[in-house]
């Protein structure tokens, strides 16, 4: 099977084709369109300059993913419908409908979160079929701890009541006057700080729920900083700690719903999955703690917006024969998985 997989709900326009052999997953081309150099002028993203700039660059990038792969033998499209910003959705919506029709291959709409868990199926160590699987989802909109008992069947366990993980990095960033967007620029600057220096809090941790909340350790870092001049050391220890509170809750939340729920893997996903820190911290109680559960994360790359990940929830799908019909496929901004 090949399949075009196609991305714009956000702030990268991206395509790849996927080729599904015998069980073996090759990724044929994936390209992805960043516009950070945009939105670094405005801190974040404006949604009509995102839904301009994929108008731009949707045509060329699914040119360049399709260099020596005849549309004809694509067994199917997968495109982004959700959730994500509507006006950057319509742009990959639109246009895959309109290869569709021209191309005569069938659609697949894919939810951007199962996309992201079906990143970890990239990776040669991908999950077999033994459910039931945890995913921590951490991205930009998204912190959520996910139940996985088969190929789409999910169940949430535990989300966020305010701000994402990621909305949290990106927020402190700009008290700290980092760039955007703020988790990698965070996580850069931690490398040289104590992590110890600030006693945030861990919100939440001591709660017997699987939920979240990042919006108050955001006003910590607001106190921390306000009316202060600070120093490059200052910012690299406000970060170093900030991250580590934002790690000890994810982590230990996530070990905590694992050994719950007995799962056979713990999945890692999203933006924040590229976070380093998060990365080791999460694969090494899983595997001390839980040595016969299975672990995987994507590589970073595949954890930030891409459309190679598009391509393999969409795989899942057509395997299936659950194509969408062409009426039917609609961009919705406020699509939940579950
Ligand atoms: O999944 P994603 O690319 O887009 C959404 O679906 O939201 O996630 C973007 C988020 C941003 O908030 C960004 O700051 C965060 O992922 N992020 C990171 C890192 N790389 C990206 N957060 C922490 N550490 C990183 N290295
Ligand atoms: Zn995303």
């Amino acid at each position: 099977m090949n399949i075009l997989g196609i991305e714009t709900s956000c702030d990268e326009t991206s395509a790849a084709v996927l080729e599904v052999k015998r069980g073996r997953f090759m990724l044929r081309s994936h390209v992805v369109a960043s516009q950070v150099a945009v939105h670094t002028k405005t801190g974040g993203v404006v949604p009509e300059v995102a839904a301009r700039e994929h108008m731009v660059t949707i045509l060329p990038t699914i040119q360049k993913a399709l260099e020596g792969v005849k549309p004809s033998s694509l067994d199917a499209i997968g495109v982004t419908a959700g959730p994500g910003l509507l006006t950057s959705l319509l742009v990959g919506v639109e246009t895959a409908k309109a290869l569709s029709y021209a191309w005569r291959v069938p659609l697949v709409r894919v939810n951007h979160i199962e996309g992201h868990i079906y990143a970890n199926w990239l990776e040669e160590s991908r999950p077999t079929d033994s459910f039931p699987f945890l995913i921590l989802v951490v991205s930009g909109g998204h912190t959520e701890l996910i139940l996985m008992k088969d190929h789409g069947r999910y169940t949430k366990i535990g989300g966020t009541q305010d701000d994402a993980a990621g909305e949290a990095f990106d927020k402190v960033a700009k008290l700290l006057g980092l760039g955007y967007p703020g988790g990698p620029e965070i996580s850069k600057r931690a490398e040289r700080g104590d992590a110890q220096a600030v006693a945030f809090p861990r919100p939440m941790l001591n709660q017997k729920n699987f939920d979240f909340s990042f919006s108050g350790l955001k006003t910590a870092v607001l106190y921390e900083v306000r009316d202060k001049k600070l120093t490059t050391r200052g910012v690299n220890d406000i970060a170093a700690s900030f991250q580590q509170a934002v790690v000890d809750v994810l982590v230990e939340k996530t070990m905590r719903a694992a050994t719950k729920y007995k799962v056979k893997g713990v999945l890692l996903s999203g933006g924040v999955a590229a976070n380093q820190l998060l990365r080791n911290t999460l694969a090494s109680r899983v595997h001390t703690e839980l040595p016969d559960t299975f672990y995987a994360q994507p590589r970073p790359a595949y954890c930030t917006d891409n459309a190679a990940m598009i391509a393999v929830a969409a795989y899942f799908h057509a395997h299936k024969k659950h194509f969408t019909p062409f009426a039917k496929l609609k961009a919705d901004a406020n699509w939940e998985l579950v």
